[in-house]
């Protein structure tokens, strides 16, 4: 067992970071939390107030400065590294920051791990694998082969590629995980179910890409949070863990999961541009992280799970209006 008395998290303003703060604070009293976060269009300072300042700190800075890692990292004893430029439509419009900060800010954190032997844990997405037919029989596994389709998910596969050649070449003391898709609280309004959410909300119709029969292996956020504190401190150095809840649902599914919620005709939706690259299907086997370390999700409800979702942006209007009109904006200038 590792036990972490302070830990450092970076990217703790955006959705899942800032999440797995408040589970942290939730769960266990003795730890401390430093939040690195760089504030971009993603992150927001108040998905963290309210929390105790004497077991939460927050520094304003960016991962890729490494004379502030150079200052702030000393003293603690684990780094949680979820930031990143995470959304994959931004990434085909302007790769630049994705490369920037997801690896060249990954390669900072790594050589300043080195520098003070500091445990660290890397926060990946099952994207690095690609896609699988809607027809096909397997799921992703930690030994599927990286096959990253776009500008997003190769700089998030390259960052993985540079924490291994840093455990084996240097003996940075490190773990994976890739996870699937996320949902829950906190969740910026450019991803596909807060986008819908909102919409109806505002009386926008919602926007489904291409035949809508993607599939992706939705989590709650939370299980996100319980299955990497687990890894971090149960897991075995130098191991890829893959998390995920038997979540595997098409988008046209979910979509009517939410406009029945919400009241709405099940046909109330426009179809739209289809993304370039898209990848058909996502599905994570998390059979070692349970077998191994014991982890299992909480929230195995979908419906009930999105129910809440949908309640938490009902009710939190004032959170996510700010940030809602220039998102649309720049999705009707792609045809999205
Ligand atoms: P997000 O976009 O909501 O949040 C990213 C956070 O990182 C923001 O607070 C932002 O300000 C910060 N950030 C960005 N660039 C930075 C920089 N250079 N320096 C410091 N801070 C910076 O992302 P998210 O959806 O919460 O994803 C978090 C992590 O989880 C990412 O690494 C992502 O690849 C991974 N992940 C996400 C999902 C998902 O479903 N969203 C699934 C698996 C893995
Ligand atoms: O699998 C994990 C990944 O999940 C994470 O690594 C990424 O950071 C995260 O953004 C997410 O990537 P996706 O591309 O799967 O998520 P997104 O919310 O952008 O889209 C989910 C699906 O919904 C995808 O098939 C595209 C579709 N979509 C998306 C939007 C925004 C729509 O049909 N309409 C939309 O308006």
């Amino acid at each position: 067992f590792f036990s972490p008395r302070n830990i450092l998290v970076t990217g703790g303003c955006g959705f899942i970071g800032s999440n797995f703060v408040h589970y942290v604070v939730d769960h266990h009293p003795d730890v401390h939390v430093t939040v690195l976060d760089a504030l971009t269009y993603a992150g927001n300072r108040k998905n963290i107030e309210g929390l105790p300042e004497d077991r939460v700190e927050f520094v304003h800075g960016n991962i890729c400065d490494a004379d502030l890692l150079d200052k702030i990292v000393p003293g603690h004893d684990a780094i949680v590294h979820y930031a990143a430029e995470s959304h994959n439509d931004n990434s085909i419009k302007d790769p630049a920051p994705f490369v920037e900060t997801n690896v060249v800010g990954t390669f900072r954190l790594l050589e300043v791990a080195r520098k003070y032997d500091v445990r660290y844990h890397h926060v990946s997405t099952d994207e690095v694998y690609g896609d699988l037919a809607l027809d096909d029989p397997a799921r992703f596994t930690e030994e599927t082969p990286y096959h990253p389709s776009s500008p997003y998910s190769s700089t998030k596969a390259s960052s993985d590629l540079l924490v291994r050649a840093w455990y084996r070449t240097f003996g940075v003391r490190m773990t994976i995980s890739n996870c699937s898709n996320n949902y829950g609280p906190y969740q910026h309004v450019e991803k596909f179910i807060p986008r819908q959410i909102t919409n109806i909300l505002d009386g926008i119709r919602p926007k489904l890409y291409g035949d809508g029969l993607n599939v992706r292996d939705w989590i709650h956020t939370e299980d996100h949070s319980s299955a990497v504190w687990t890894i971090l401190t149960k897991g075995r150095l130098g191991e890829t863990y893959l998390i995920g809840a038997d979540g595997e649902r098409n988008n046209i599914n979910v979509l009517r999961d939410i406009l029945k919620v919400m009241g709405q005709p099940e046909d109330a939706f426009d179809k739209v541009k289809d993304r370039p690259g898209h990848d058909r299907r996502y599905a994570i086997d998390a059979t070692k992280l349970r077998t191994e370390l014991g982890w299992e999700p909480a929230h195995t409800d979908f419906e009930s799970g999105l129910e809440q979702t949908i309640d938490w942006y009902r009710n939190n209007r004032a959170w996510w209006e700010p940030a809602k009109a220039a998102t649309e904006e720049k999705y009707r200038r792609n045809g999205q």
